[in-house]
């Protein structure tokens, strides 16, 4: 089967219980289950990560070549200052959405900007759960099938 990454950075693992009036209650099972859910009607598996550090991110993104066809990426608050996870996703091929539960446009002023927008193929932000739920549709119904032609 063919297989997608979801990848999830810092503070993610405690989803449902932190800042739920900016997060919802919705937990990283949640995702997991809905990505999983829409992807496996659509023939594809999801590997789900999440992880707190910087440089596994980067070791995820960099071990993608080959293994999967796209990627799924809340890069959480690195999104926001990391080079290289932007300098990562530059050095492959694999299509990356880039995913944020909340509208960063309507936050902090240093949240308005994703280092990593640039380089990734599309950006959804502000609709929760449901914005992971479009990114797995649009990289299978869309991304990949365009890529592969
Ligand atoms: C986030 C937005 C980031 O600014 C923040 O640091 C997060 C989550 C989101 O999904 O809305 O941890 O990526």
């Amino acid at each position: 089967m063919k297989q997608i990454l979801l990848l999830n950075g810092p503070n993610l693992n405690l989803l449902g219980a932190r800042e739920p009036d900016i997060y919802g209650t919705f937990t990283l099972e949640d995702i997991e289950r809905t990505v999983n859910e829409v992807a496996q009607k659509k023939g594809y598996n999801v590997t789900s990560v999440q992880s707190n550090h910087e440089g596994n991110l980067i070791d995820e993104i960099q071990g993608a070549t080959g293994k999967y066809e796209g990627i799924i990426f809340n890069p959480a608050a690195y999104t926001h200052t990391s080079v290289a996870l932007l300098d990562a996703i530059l050095a492959i091929e694999v299509p990356v959405i880039e995913v944020h539960i909340s509208n960063i446009h309507q936050r902090d002023s240093f949240r308005r900007q994703s280092l990593i927008a640039s380089a990734c193929v599309g950006q959804i932000v502000g609709l929760g759960l449901y914005g992971y739920k479009l990114a797995t549709e649009a990289l299978i119904e869309e991304i990949i099938p365009k890529r592969q032609k």
